[in-house]
């Protein structure tokens, strides 16, 4: 009969040999690859000692191929739950030496069992991916497996935060599971992402393409927009993914988290005073007021090299957490095109999701005019952007900095679509078109000199804040200086906001 001791020795056995995944050499392969493993990364992710592993000698049930012989314990998979600054967080992390962490249909109740505990818990999910996909030796199970996948991924979607981090291969119908989730951090050099890879493509359409240059972390950062955040390796995704979740509540019933604020809340910035040059049609970078303005100069951008003429992303006011929507007239003149229309409309969604009030910076000279815009749908586009400013129910304080021009100025969080506060600097312009422009086609025949005594008159007319105050579209003018505390005085007027749209099973967003 076997001791206790035999017994403790079985499971500390166990315990060992799930701990070592697929084996020493594929860790150390797994190492001079420059990524961490599953467990490593975990351990990094969650404040220290707090994961609590669970199915962790759970096995495949397949025996085809030989596959009897290769049971390894978790099966490509680590999961649990542990914490982020004390907050409750799922977490699954693909282990790339077992079966190159590919999905088995054990594999994916195990992440299936996380999700669903966190959607009953109100945690959120964090999936660190780094996997060859579907387990070949399984078939269509893996393919159900990743179908139930994503069916949950869709049923948590604005109810608990979802965030992947793409830490290794990511092909195939894979990525739809990241893509439905609210954030995709990538890594540098280390990570891909693609529906069909590098050789299907070189046989189907003769292009040829590096995996890096098809699915990079630059690739869907910069030019896709797959991508929100692009980290230089594991490590630093992990700290990202700390703070990133630090701006946001655990599920849609809680608000978001509040921090003690050391930034003085009635900070004057003189510099401020000055950012936005005189000529109109200088640019300037609305980052730099951005960070002048939030607590301690911190701003988490969101999808920083995509579509850079809308700047969105995370900060605090007063310790509160806010989503900043932002033109940048230093790129594209802060235009409103395809790219940065869908970029923002989903950020302002996920905003409204998950009660994040939302700081609409203006400085739109309007919607990028040609035919690329025109033929791509631009219409289409960017009636997303409407449509998530006036559907949205959270606070929304909106700062006119300087042009706000026809369509876009109704767009970007107007009072007429639902903003609670509208502000503006002295140096706003309020118009349906500028100055040039509209004397340009009003006064079409006129000389040189009467069409310069328009323009003054019609810069008089429009070019400033003052018709909209008249009006109360704008509800203060403010001076630059001031715009920290008027922020955050108007945070904190709005905190207690109730609003909802009227009851429907869901809108239908212009895809
Ligand atoms: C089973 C797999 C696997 C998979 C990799 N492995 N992918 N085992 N199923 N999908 C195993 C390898 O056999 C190898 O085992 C180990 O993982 C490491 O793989 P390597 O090839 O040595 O690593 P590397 O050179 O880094 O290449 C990684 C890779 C490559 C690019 C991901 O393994 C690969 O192309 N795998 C197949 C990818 C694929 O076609 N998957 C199906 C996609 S379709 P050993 O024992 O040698 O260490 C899909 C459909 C999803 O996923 C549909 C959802 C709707």
């Amino acid at each position: 009969m076997s001791t206790l001791k035999d017994k403790f020795k079985i499971f500390e056995d166990k315990d060992k040999a799930a701990e070592l995944g697929g084996g020493i050499d594929r860790i150390e392969k797994q190492h001079k690859g420059g990524k961490l493993t599953a467990r490593e990364r975990i351990a990094v992710l969650l404040d220290k000692g707090s994961f609590v592993e669970i199915d962790k000698f759970v096995v495949h049930r397949n025996s085809d191929f030989g596959m009897e012989n290769q049971r390894i314990l978790g099966d490509g998979v680590v999961t649990g739950y542990g914490k982020i600054d004390g907050r409750l967080m799922y977490v699954f992390a693909q282990d790339f030496t077992v079966f190159g962490g590919s999905l088995s249909r054990a594999n994916a109740d195990k992440v299936k069992k996380i999700m669903e505990m966190a959607m009953k818990m109100g945690a959120p999910v964090i999936g660190l991916n780094d996997s060859g996909g579907a387990r070949i030796q399984e078939g269509v199970e893996s393919l159900g497996g990743y179908a139930d996948l994503f069916y949950l991924n869709v049923m948590s979607s604005g109810v608990i935060p979802q965030i992947s981090a793409i830490l290794g291969p990511c092909a195939g119908g894979a990525v739809y599971s990241p893509a439905l989730t609210d954030f995709i951090l990538m890594v540098n050099q280390t990570s891909y992402m693609f529906v069909t890879g590098p050789d299907v493509i070189k046989s189907v359409t003769h292009e040829e393409v590096t995996k890096d240059d098809l699915g990079g972390a630059r690739t869907h950062n910069a030019t896709s927009g797959v991508a929100h955040l692009i980290a230089e390796d594991d490590e630093h995704a992990m700290m990202m993914l700390r703070e990133l979740i630090s701006y946001i509540p655990s599920n849609n019933m809680e608000d978001p988290p509040i921090k003690v604020c050391t930034d003085d809340i009635h900070r004057v910035e003189e510099k401020l005073q000055t950012i936005v040059p005189a000529d109109s049609n200088k640019p300037y970078d609305i980052k730099e007021i951005i960070t002048t303005v939030v607590d301690d100069h911190r701003f988490f951008e969101i999808q920083p090299l995509h579509a850079m003429n809308i700047v969105v992303g995370f900060a605090r006011l007063g310790g509160r957490s806010v989503g900043i929507v932002a033109n940048q007239p230093a790129h594209l003149a802060g235009c409103l095109d395809i790219l940065s229309s869908t970029k923002a409309a989903r950020f302002v969604r996920f905003c409204d999701s998950f009660s994040i009030p939302l700081i609409t910076l203006v400085d739109v000279p309007g919607f990028l005019p040609g035919t690329t815009q025109e033929l791509g749908g631009i219409i289409k586009h960017g009636a997303k952007l409407l449509y998530a400013f006036c559907e949205a129910t959270v606070p929304k304080i909106t700062l006119i900095t300087r042009k706000a021009y026809g369509g876009a100025y109704d767009v970007m969080s107007s009072k007429h679509i639902g903003a609670d506060v509208n502000m503006a600097y002295p140096t706003a312009e309020i118009a349906v078109m500028g100055s040039e422009g509209a004397v340009n086609i009003l006064y079409r025949d006129a000389n040189p000199e009467e069409k310069q005594e328009y323009l003054d008159d019609y810069r008089e007319k429009f070019a400033s804040p003052y018709k909209a105050a008249e009006r109360g579209y704008i509800d203060e003018i403010i001076y630059p200086k001031n715009t920290r505390y008027k922020l955050i005085e108007a945070l904190e007027m709005t905190q207690n906001k109730r609003a909802a749209n009227p009851p429907k099973k869901h809108g239908n967003i212009p895809l």
